[in-house]
């Protein structure tokens, strides 16, 4: 059970410190090896994913990501951008399967924006392919504009793209995962526009063939921005490409309070995978050991849950996080009046009490 560990930048170390340190008391024997990644990474050895970070990565059973991001390093050009980093691992361990929950947890019903009734209870699952679409499509840059009324001038352009057998894989992540819960699949598309989500919908139409059993629904991105926060509840599972699913998963995360909660498994056609928070480096707060841990340490339970077969420890990881929200505490992001203001190790240490 080989992990690399990969802190990166702002909030990063501290709340990747506390998910080791909730892994740490499992009591199983797990070999985890550390390394820098994004502006870190560049810093130490002048790129965002240093050759012996990737090297590590691909030689583990799973990676633990914290995030990656700076402001210092905002004017570098885009290939030495720590989020090269995050992108770079995706595409070279072949992570194409994204899955993002986005649950409420009842005591955290007040936090969200929303109104207790629209998102009480809420559990979906969105699932966005992650190494393709207009992420990943070439050609790209910046180039003189070839024709139509601003010819001659500078225009940047990206190429959106999906190979059938990209959609397919996808597909079958969505129905198989939704057979495990509600059996609903809703594919997120823009086939009213877009030649790409045209063909997407064609084949996810077809994939759904051999999930007689799976309900399957398609929706334009638009209005499932919209029903997302309309009716959240409606959907089960919703699967999307790259782009729009970057997008709404940032928008279900807000329904269950904060972003600070939400956990993430990218996986590739094995169990491999990569497990970070869904939020960023947070650079705003970064060294005030206020940053909310328990998105990573339920990305941990994700981890053991789909890489390691450790059903049982994940359970116990997420009802200790169960337990400790009950008990009150809060961190910033999540608190409300009554609750009982934590830092992110204080928060680590009550989810490691709430483990025995
Ligand atoms: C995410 C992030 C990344 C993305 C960035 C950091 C490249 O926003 O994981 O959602 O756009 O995929
Ligand atoms: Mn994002």
């Amino acid at each position: 059970m080989k992990i690399a560990v990969l802190p990166g930048d702002g909030i990063g170390p501290e709340i990747i410190n506390e998910a080791v340190k909730v892994l740490d008391a499992l009591g199983e024997s797990f070999e985890l090896e550390t390394a820098q990644v994004g502006g870190a990474g560049y810093a130490a050895h002048g790129h965002p994913l240093p050759e012996g970070t990737l090297k590590l990565a691909k030689a583990a059973d799973a990676v633990l990501f914290g995030a990656v991001g700076d402001y210092q390093y905002d004017s570098l050009e885009r290939a030495l951008r720590p989020e090269q980093a995050i992108l770079g691992l995706r595409k070279e361990l072949g992570l194409f399967a994204n899955l993002r929950p986005a649950i409420l947890y009842p005591e955290l019903a007040g936090a969200s924006t929303l109104k207790p009734e629209v998102v009480s209870g809420l559990d979906i699952l969105i699932i966005r392919e992650l190494t393709g679409d207009i992420y990943f499509g070439k050609p790209r840059g910046v180039r003189e504009c070839p024709d139509g009324p601003f010819a001659g001038q500078r225009e940047g352009f990206d190429t959106m793209r999906y190979a059938e057998g990209e959609i397919r894989r996808i597909a079958h992540v969505a129905f198989q995962a939704a057979r495990k819960r509600d059996s609903r699949v809703t594919s997120v598309d823009k086939a009213n526009v877009l030649e790409t989500f045209q063909f997407w919908r064609d084949i996810v139409t077809d994939v759904h063939k051999e999930y007689p059993d799976v309900e399957l629904e398609h929706m334009y991105v638009d209005n499932a921005a919209m029903q997302l926060v309309r009716a959240p509840k409606k959907f089960d599972v919703l699967v999307t490409g790259n782009m729009f699913g970057d997008i709404l998963s940032d928008a279900a995360a807000m329904l269950t309070g904060s972003i600070g909660m939400l956990p993430s498994a990218s996986l590739d056609a094995n169990s491999k995978g990569l497990y970070e928070p869904s939020h960023g480096s947070a650079p705003d707060i970064a060294g005030k050991g206020v940053a909310n841990p328990l998105a990573t340490i339920l990305s941990a339970a994700m981890m053991l849950r789909f890489t390691f077969g450790k059903t049982e420890q994940a359970d116990r990881i997420e009802n200790a996080v169960k337990r400790v929200l009950a008990q009150g505490l809060r961190t910033p992001d999540i608190h409300e009046p009554g609750s009982t203001k934590v830092g992110t190790k204080e928060m680590g240490d009550a989810v490691v009490a709430a483990l025995a």
